[in-house]
């Protein structure tokens, strides 16, 4: 049997998540992707109308297929978390099971159980501020975003893993050494998904075999990326001074992925995995 992946954060073409979706169908899974609810109807309406044609071409000349799109928030748990402007909101109003909760179950329905757990999303309301100056409300926001959203999935998901079964988050530089601009509670948060990184493969490992990894991307022009304002100039620092001095491609992040995800990183597993042209090495600028 293939295994099935659920690969939370995809709402277009240009982000990790729709790489790492490619390169886990190029390698024979089933793939269900989990889209923020308010950017659902644009993605749901591009793809149908064959605006991703072409970036769903997968090496062997095939078309990648989501078996199917969920609407979903990480950032509430069940329907009791979430307030009342964003119930009534009518980009929320016309769906529906897009909790945590909700989407796990609905996938019960559907499909029974999944193998792969990919969480690429993440969100800082304040990440232009220099960390002095943000909120307790953005900070927090960032962290609820951005990693108890990955704790929260892989809680909920667990009871319908397979064991043996394989998740992978994306994280950044800025949680172990000073990225200037990446603010809001940002660096603060991805720090927290590093941690929970090792102490999660510790209980979901000794639970259900289950291995939970996070790969320290480099910089990529995504949309929540662009967002941040400063990732032109992180693209043009990392060809300067990285070892390798290439652009990173999405598809080398989602290779790694799929490697992670697959038998043979049987023994990997708590680990921080580096995809960024080895920027990470370096020490001093050139
Ligand atoms: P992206 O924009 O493709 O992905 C972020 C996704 O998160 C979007 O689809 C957005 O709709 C979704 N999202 C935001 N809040 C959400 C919520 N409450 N519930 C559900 N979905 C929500 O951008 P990218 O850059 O590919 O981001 C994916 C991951 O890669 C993130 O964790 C990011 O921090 C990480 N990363 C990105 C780097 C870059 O340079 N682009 C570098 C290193 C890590």
């Amino acid at each position: 049997r293939g295994k099935r992946a659920f690969i939370a954060g995809v709402a277009d073409d240009n982000g990790y998540g729709w790489a790492i979706a490619k390169a886990l169908s190029a390698a024979g899974a089933e793939i269900l992707v989990g889209t923020w609810v308010p950017a659902l109807n644009i993605f749901e309406t591009s793809l149908r109308r064959g605006k991703f044609d072409e970036s769903r071409m997968l090496p062997d000349g095939s078309l990648m297929e989501i078996s199917k799109v969920y609407p979903l928030d990480a950032v509430y748990d069940s329907m009791e978390d979430v307030p009342e402007d964003v119930k009534t909101n009518k980009r929320y109003a016309g769906h529906s099971n897009w909790t945590v909760k909700g989407v796990v179950e609905s996938v019960k329905q559907d499909f029974g159980t999944i193998d792969i757990l990919v969480h690429s999303l993440a969100n800082g309301p304040e990440v232009s501020k220099p960390i002095l100056e943000t909120s307790r409300n953005g900070y927090l926001a960032a962290i609820s975003a951005s990693s108890y959203s990955f704790v929260s999935l892989l809680k909920h998901f667990i009871p319908i893993m397979n064991p043996g079964g394989a998740t992978i988050s994306l994280t950044y530089i800025a949680a172990e050494k000073i990225i200037p601009g990446y603010g809001g509670g940002m660096s603060s948060a991805k720090a927290a998904l590093e941690s929970d990184t090792r102490v999660l493969a510790f209980e979901a490992g000794r639970t259900k075999n289950i291995r939970v990894n996070t790969i320290s991307a480099g910089p990529l022009r995504s949309r929540a990326a662009k967002a941040i304002g400063f990732i032109d100039m992180m693209i043009d620092y990392s060809s300067e001074n990285a070892p390798l001095q290439k652009e990173l491609a999405s598809d080398e992040v989602g290779n790694v992925a799929a490697f992670l995800a697959s038998p043979l990183a049987s023994a990997i597993t708590g680990s921080v995995v580096y995809v960024d042209n080895g920027l990470n090495a370096m020490g001093a600028g050139v």
